[in-house]
């Protein structure tokens, strides 16, 4: 009686949710990041970057309140009393990255003691990044995409094969050793709530925290080859892996470089490779390797699957209970359907920290 009481508001959630969205199961948020059918406003960042200046206007300023740990001054990369964010920047999600940065600012009680890298592939975002935020902490970190190319096999949706959606597996490498805790997040959400409260949630023993969702059907995530496989699909002998959304975790950096997770993450992509053991991108990896072993986060931080599904013009609805993070997951993306002036009615949630359209 107890569970029930205690688990009935979830069920009811995640009844919600289904009932709300029936293609949830077949189309994962996390991995549905990447549209291949981007039809937005383009960056052109083969041409001069001062060009893009122009795109955006600058953000407004932020300043630590009283009580933070740090006042004044730029702090090293180093230095105690940091939260650090990991957030990819590329061409096509460069303004839902900036939207993103935006409102982890605006929310947060202790704005000047963010530490964000930025991931790259293509170009360095620097000079633009350094203009919207005059004052930010951050460091740009070039991903290599040949770490991945040979490892990346074809994926359902040729979106997902983006090397840099797989940096995410390397942030151990990338972040300076004295980095020991991160919070990986997508381009795709904004944050209303102080991220302060997630960075310090507990992890426990584990390495990696993030909102799990039990009810999904996880088997779906991998092909009927791999649970015919025992010598495969022994690997979840003892464990109770629920599905999780690979695009808001705090890792523990010190736990993983420890273990060597990256090399994990690697073996299993090695595997696929040859086996065809699932038919996402950057998702599977991390069910293998943490799935059953991660330190469930309140549901609030991933409020996933506002960009719907594949089919174009279908909107989600929120899942009950508090927000402090909604996430665009899906193929919709909220800066795209608001420009083509049929947005979603949570759309208008985005619109508030968008930088983008504005010349100064
Ligand atoms: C879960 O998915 C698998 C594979 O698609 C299917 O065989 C199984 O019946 C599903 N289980 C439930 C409870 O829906």
């Amino acid at each position: 009686m107890l569970w029930i009481l205690r688990f009935s508001g979830f069920f009811s959630a995640a009844m919600m949710m289904v009932v709300l969205s029936p293609s949830f199961q077949s189309f994962p948020p996390a991995e549905a990041i990447r549209s291949s059918q981007i039809d937005g406003p383009r960056f052109h960042l083969s041409q001069s970057e001062s060009h893009l200046q122009f795109s955006f206007r600058k953000a407004p300023p932020f300043g630590n309140a009283g009580g933070c740990s740090r006042s004044r001054g730029k702090p090293g990369v180093c230095d105690p009393g940091l939260v650090h964010v990991a957030i990819t920047l590329d061409v096509e999600y460069l303004r839902g990255s900036m939207a993103a940065v935006h409102s982890i600012l605006q929310h947060s009680r202790c704005p000047d003691s963010i530490f964000f890298h930025f991931l790259v592939s293509e170009t360095s975002l620097e000079t633009l990044v350094a203009s919207i935020f005059p004052n930010l902490n951050f460091e740009v970190y070039y991903f290599d995409p040949n770490i991945v190319k040979d490892l990346i096999s074809t994926s359902v949706r040729q979106a997902l094969q983006q090397p840099l959606n797989y940096a995410r597996n390397y942030l151990a490498d990338l972040l300076e050793p004295c980095v020991a805790r991160v919070i990986y997040l997508d381009s795709d959400l904004v944050v209303v709530d102080d991220i302060g409260k997630l960075w310090s949630t507990s992890l426990g023993k584990k390495t990696i925290g993030a909102p799990e969702y039990c009810h999904a059907n996880f088997s779906k995530y991998f092909t009927d080859r791999f649970w015919s496989n025992k010598r495969l699909s022994g690997t979840f002998s003892g464990r109770q892996p629920c599905y999780f959304n690979t695009g808001v975790m705090v890792i523990d950096l010190v736990k993983w470089r420890h273990v060597g997770y990256t090399k994990r993450i690697e073996k299993w992509m090695e595997i696929q490779k040859k086996e065809r053991i699932y038919e996402l991108g950057s998702l599977p990896p991390f069910l293998l390797v943490f799935g059953g072993h991660i330190a469930p986060i309140d549901h609030r931080w991933n409020q996933h699957g506002l960009g719907g599904d594949n089919v174009r013009g279908s909107c989600r609805a929120l899942h009950p209970g508090p927000v402090s993070l909604l996430h665009w997951s899906g193929s919709g993306k909220p800066w795209l359907r608001l420009d083509s002036k049929q947005p979603c009615p949570l759309d208008a949630l985005w619109a508030p920290y968008d930088l983008y359209g504005y010349s100064s």
